[in-house]
């Protein structure tokens, strides 16, 4: 999968490390960046808990950012209020696909001397002023986990042009484990599951899915007691398995055919959207989105994951909170609630329209139709909600 990554970024090999989810990756390159204690990293406040996490493992702190609601992005404004003299990161995450203002990032970073990693879990495969995204930060992650932009079940990889940070990474991918021949076997039962589940089954699957992960019944993205405290869970240190490799180089073989379908789905959406004065996301100059998923606005998410489960209507509840999925004890992540109040209200309110590969032009007309017949429910902008 190196060799095929290599390729993708025009990089060497030896600039790409494997590892057994992004998250697994984002530590490696904490550890490889030399993180300790007392150090703290810039975060956006509306990412995924296990992004926090591996900040708390090295006994550093996540200093969380409020977004713009236009971009789902960290506002880059309010960056520098956060900075003093244990800062050493800044995560710049894109979220959704989009990539943030990088140039504005490394304006900053280059102020105080601070080091920029490219969250690009939901990135891989856009661009940023036209270079790749991944490819323009210190160094970056990038997840290969079920809804991630090419998947390989689970999996993560980090990238960096430093060849500093790139030998410091290449010696702990070698300290870190084998995943075992069970952990293998399961994870292949699991991707021959999700390879036959259409989108009727979407909702039983996903439920049934989550409720054995987070019981530690089943190989699971997360572990149950990754959501509960951040303590590292035992084997969290592993590296990428034959099987992750594989399938990887195989997606790889056929990203520019995965993205375009994206592309095309969001375009139904955004023309269907426009048609119902809903304004669809934001799509800046400097960035090519990825739509890994397609973010809409909703007065109540309750009641509106209700109605699309009754309508077989495959929906997204990324990000449920400002540490997705996190919905109490915060303050066990270092995240205070009513500091970021544009990310909370937002996180209340946002589902994420599908538009992955098992997603057909006819599926995305259905989408829109069920959109049209609950418009009275979503709402036409953030705008609104944040007046
Ligand atoms: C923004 C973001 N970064 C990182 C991750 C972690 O990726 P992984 O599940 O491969 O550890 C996620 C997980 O969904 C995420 O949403």
């Amino acid at each position: 999968m190196k060799q095929e990554l290599a390729k993708y970024f025009s990089l060497d090999q030896s600039q790409i490390t494997l590892f057994w989810k992004g998250r697994v990756a984002l530590y490696a390159i904490f550890k490889a960046l030399g993180i300790k204690e007392g150090d703290e990293i810039i975060l956006p406040a509306f990412t995924c808990v296990v992004v926090a996490n591996p900040i708390i493992y090295l006994g550093a702190r996540p200093i969380y950012v409020d977004i713009d609601p236009k971009t789902y992005n960290m506002d880059i404004s309010r960056i520098e209020n956060k900075i003093n003299n244990r800062t050493r990161v800044i995560l710049a995450q894109n979220t959704f696909g989009l990539a943030p203002d990088l140039d504005k990032i490394f304006e900053i970073a280059g102020k105080h001397n601070l080091t920029v990693v490219e969250d690009c879990a939901h990135g891989f495969g856009g661009y940023y002023k036209g270079q790749p995204n991944g490819l323009i930060a210190d160094v970056s992650f990038c997840s290969t986990q079920w809804n991630k932009p090419f998947s390989t079940g689970i999996g993560g990889f980090a990238i960096t042009k430093n060849a500093d940070i790139a030998a410091k990474l290449r010696d702990i991918e070698k300290t870190f484990t084998k995943p075992s021949l069970k952990e293998e076997m399961v994870l292949r039962v699991l991707l021959f599951a999700r390879g036959r589940l259409g989108t009727k089954l979407y909702w039983p699957a996903i439920k049934t899915y989550r409720w054995l992960s987070k019981n530690n019944l089943v190989l699971g993205s997360s572990q149950g007691d990754e959501l509960e405290h951040p303590v590292m869970p035992a084997g969290f240190a592993k590296g990428l398995s034959e099987t992750q490799a594989n399938l990887g180089n195989r997606e790889l073989g056929r990203i520019g055919q995965l993205m375009e379908h994206r592309k095309k789905i969001a375009a139904i959406f955004t023309k269907q959207l426009q048609d119902m004065q809903i304004e669809p996301p934001y799509e800046p100059e400097y960035a090519e989105h990825t739509f890994l998923k397609y973010p809409l606005l909703v007065r109540d998410r309750e009641t509106f994951f209700v109605l699309a489960e009754k309508n077989k209507i495959e929906l997204g509840d990324w990000f449920l909170s400002p540490i997705h999925p996190i919905i109490k004890n915060f303050e066990r992540f270092y995240y205070y609630w009513g500091d970021n109040p544009i990310a909370e209200t937002i996180s209340r309110h946002i589902i994420n329209l599908p538009t992955h590969s098992n997603i057909s032009e006819d599926y995305a007309i259905h989408i829109t139709q069920f959109l049209k017949e609950n418009r009275d429910q979503i709402y036409g902008s953030y705008r609104e909600i944040l007046q």
